[in-house]
Formats: structure tokens, C-alpha cells, sequence
């Protein structure tokens, strides 16, 4: 719950630490459930889609403690969720589901709603359990999945990353070997595979589309830092583009973004890889065209954050969006703000170069809302960003704070 007052924004200066990231630490957390040993966190993001996943381990019986920034986490004694109401929040509680079959050859979930970008559906998901031995069955709303896993070939007709993530947890404890083809390469998926292989899993083809899990007995419990959030740091790298300026984004890993490091380039922003980050600098003074791809094309998630760029460079921008059926809602609020876009079904057309105003805007989704956060930065007069449903908290940590040490003129307003 949350609403955001930012003025036009001075140059960005200066530098600012990114985050560990939201969707390589969710499908972490949900890798301590596999063992009955601690397993520790050092660096956690403080976000609501963390908090919301941490109750549901809680509610399935993970002992949790927050220490200096980090998190111990404990799931000795594991059960199926007693408490529904988290899985409901979030659709990330889907990547339980391995976990739980994996360890107790039981799983039950609600049905993940959809939600503003799309209908979300998991049967991608079910197809890799039942391909390992699940029995699946849908009762009153829940998915309940029994068996004891065994190894399968799998082929995924997309390469998502949560069904990608979802089988991997699964498999790590199979009786035999799994072989996921068309899997998911995002840095998250790495990420995850080298936590689950630190634990004692043996996996090998991160990276790669096809992934092959020799199962094991048992897994151990370890301390693990994940990567640094390249959402966050691909966001901040908007943010410059549209207010220009010279900001360090310290940690940002380049070779995680490279797809919008090439497309911010192509607008005119200068962007340096150095050792201890990125670093970002001027305006975006092009316009470009973005097709959103699963890695290591361009980001679905950059890419409402890239349409706000796009609204200030002269010109006429293209963007497909190849992932999500229904991920421009923010151009309905920029719109608003005097933003000429055109959307036919995939695909935007963005007549970049006309003024913004500031006026009062509503967040219908998470990147929705940091775009709205940035097409502010250049608009002329104060935005209200309204956020009711705290969309903007689940991904960015106290981000009126990370804006603000960069310079941006922004308040946070409860209402
Ligand atoms: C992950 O979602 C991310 N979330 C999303 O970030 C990100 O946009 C998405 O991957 C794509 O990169 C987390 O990691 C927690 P998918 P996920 O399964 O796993 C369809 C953010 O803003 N699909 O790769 O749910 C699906 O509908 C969030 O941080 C099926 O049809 O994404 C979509 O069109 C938003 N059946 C496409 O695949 C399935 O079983 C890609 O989805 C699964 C997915």
C-alpha cells in the first residue's frame, strides 16, 4: 500500500548498491524445504513477495530467523501448507510444488490466479510432475500431486523459467535421471542450479536448454548469497536514460542484461562495464526497436521500464512483446501523462519526443509501476503514482530510497 509524489527529476549522480534479486531468491527459498539441514542467506531483499513466500515455508513447517540482513532457514520437520492465504498473495508459491513431492511425495496447492500481464497458466508445470510419477488431481480450487518422483524425459513447449525451476526442484531427489529439454537459460535458472549443486544435487547443462539432474538421497543445507537483481539494475539504467546523468550501479552484473545494455546503446546512452558494476550515463536520444525473447534476448520484465524511455526519444519506437499476452497496461497510464502509443495486440508504437505532464497515475502491475516511476522523472509538474495494492514493493526495495541517493525529487505518500 503505497503512493509515490516525484517532481521532474535533475540529472541522476552518484551510485547505488543493487538489491540480491527477487526471482533468484524465491526459487532459492523454496530450495531450503529439500533439505533438513539450516541453510543460510547472508544478503535477503526486503520485498513483500519474499516476506509472503518466507510465511507459506513457515506454513509448511520451516523454522525462519532473520539475522543482519540475512535469513536462516530450517525445514526439519516438513508438511503440507496448513495456511492457504500466502499461496493466494503470490504466484511464486507454485515452486513449493517440487519441493513437497520431492521430500514428502505429496504437494498441495491453490490454483495460481493469473493476474495483469496474463492468465499465467502452470500446465507446464503439472506436465514435468506427471512425467516424474506424479498422481495429479484438482479439488475445491487446490492442485493435490502425490507419487514417489522417478527420472523422465521432458520437453517444455516454452521455455519457462518457473516450470524450468519447478521440475529442477523436483528431480534433484529422484530415484534416476531427468533430462529437461527447452529449459529456461535466465541467470535466475544458473543461479538456482548452482545453489541446488552447492547442496549436494548433481546437475549439469546450466545455461544451456537442456538441463540433465542425476538424482540423489540427500541434499545439505549451506549458506548462499544469490545473484544481484538485473531488474533492478536494467530499471536504474532506464531511469538514466530518460533523466540523464553519470550513476554507478555497484554489482550490477552486465553480462546478465546485455540484450537492453545493446538497446539503451542504440538510443545514444553511454554504458561502461566496470569491475565493481555498471556504470550509466546520458540520455537516450534514439528511438529503438524491442522484441521481449526468453534469455538471453531482451527482458520482459524491461520492458515496460524501456517504454518509458522510449517516450521521451523523437521518433517512433517499436516493441513486440513475444512472452506475455497482456503486458501493456502501462501504456494505457502513459497515455495519460500525454504519451502518444499506439498497441495492436503484441505489438507498441511509441511517438517518442512529445512533452509529459505529471498528473495522477494508477500501477496495474509491478513493472507497470516502476515505469510509471520514470516516465515521471521527465514529465513536467508532480506525479502521483498511486500503488494501492503495493504492486512496486514486491520487486524494488524501499525504491523512493535507491531513486532518491541518485538524486530523483521523490517522496513516498501513504495514503
Ligand atoms: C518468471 O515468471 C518471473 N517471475 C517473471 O517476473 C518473468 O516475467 C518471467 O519469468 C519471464 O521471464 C519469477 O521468477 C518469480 P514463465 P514465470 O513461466 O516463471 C507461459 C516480475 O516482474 N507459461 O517463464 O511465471 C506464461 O503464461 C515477474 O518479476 C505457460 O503457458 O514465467 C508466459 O506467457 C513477472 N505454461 C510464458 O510462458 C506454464 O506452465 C513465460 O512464463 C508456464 C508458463
Amino acid at each position: 500500500m503505497a503512493n509515490f509524489l516525484v517532481q521532474t527529476s535533475p540529472p541522476l549522480r552518484g551510485e547505488t548498491i543493487i538489491h540480491p534479486a527477487k526471482n533468484a531468491v524465491l526459487p532459492i527459498l523454496a530450495a531450503t524445504l529439500l533439505t533438513n539441514e539450516p541453510f543460510t542467506i547472508p544478503n535477503v531483499p526486503h520485498l513483500t513477495d519474499v516476506t509472503t513466500l518466507c510465511e507459506l515455508l513457515e506454513a509448511c513447517g520451516s523454522i525462519i530467523s532473520w539475522e543482519n540482513g540475512g535469513m536462516r532457514l530450517c525445514a526439519q520437520n516438513l508438511c503440507l501448507p496448513q495456511n492457504d492465504d500466502p499461496m493466494r498473495r503470490m504466484r511464486a508459491s507454485v515452486l513449493i510444488l517440487g519441493p513437497l513431492l520431492a521430500r514428502l511425495g505429496a504437494a498441495r496447492i491453490t490454483l495460481p490466479g493469473g493476474c495483469a500481464i496474463g492468465q499465467r497458466p502452470i500446465d507446464q508445470h503439472i506436465k514435468g510432475m506427471q512425467a516424474m510419477g506424479a498422481e495429479v488431481s484438482q479439488r475445491q480450487g487446490h492442485i493435490e500431486l502425490t507419487g514417489k518422483l522417478h527420472g523422465a524425459s521432458i520437453y517444455l513447449d516454452i521455455p519457462s523459467v518457473g516450470a524450468t525451476e519447478n521440475i529442477l526442484l523436483a528431480a534433484v531427489l529422484a530415484t534416476g535421471m531427468t533430462r529437461i529439454e527447452n529449459a529456461a537459460k535466465e541467470p535466475e535458472v544458473v543461479d538456482l542450479t548452482q545453489c541446488l549443486n552447492s547442496m549436494g544435487a548433481r546437475i549439469s547443462g546450466a545455461g544451456t536448454s537442456t538441463l540433465i539432474i542425476q538424482g540423489v538421497s540427500k541434499l545439505h543445507g549451506i549458506r548462499y548469497q544469490p545473484i544481484p537483481d538485473r531488474i533492478e539494475a536494467g530499471t536504474l539504467a532506464c531511469a538514466t536514460a530518460i533523466a540523464g546523468g553519470n550513476v554507478l550501479l555497484r554489482g550490477a552484473r552486465s553480462e546478465h542484461i546485455r540484450a537492453l545494455l545493446f538497446k539503451l546503446q542504440e538510443t545514444g546512452v553511454i554504458v561502461i562495464e566496470q569491475r565493481d558494476g555498471l556504470r550509466v550515463r546520458g540520455k537516450a536520444l534514439q528511438p529503438t526497436t524491442i522484441r521481449t525473447m526468453s534469455f538471453p534476448g531482451f527482458p520482459t520484465d524491461l520492458q515496460a521500464p524501456m517504454m518509458a524511455v522510449a517516450c521521451f526519444t523523437p521518433g517512433t519506437s517499436i516493441f513486440m512483446e513475444t512472452v506475455f499476452e497482456n503486458r501493456y497496461m502501462h501504456a494505457i497510464e502513459l497515455r495519460r501523462m500525454g504519451a502518444h502509443i499506439r498497441v495492436e495486440d503484441r505489438v507498441a508504437l511509441i511517438d517518442g519526443g512529445v512533452e509529459l505532464q505529471g498528473t495522477h497515475v494508477a500501477c496495474s502491475d509491478l513493472r507497470a509501476g516502476a515505469a510509471l516511476l520514470l516516465a515521471a522523472l521527465g514529465a513536467q509538474g508532480p506525479t502521483h503514482v498511486e500503488d494501492p495494492q503495493g504492486h512496486i514493493d514486491r520487486g524494488y526495495v524501499t525504491i523512493e530510497n535507491t531513486l532518491g541517493e541518485l538524486g530523483v525529487p521523490i517522496q513516498r505518500v501513504n495514503p
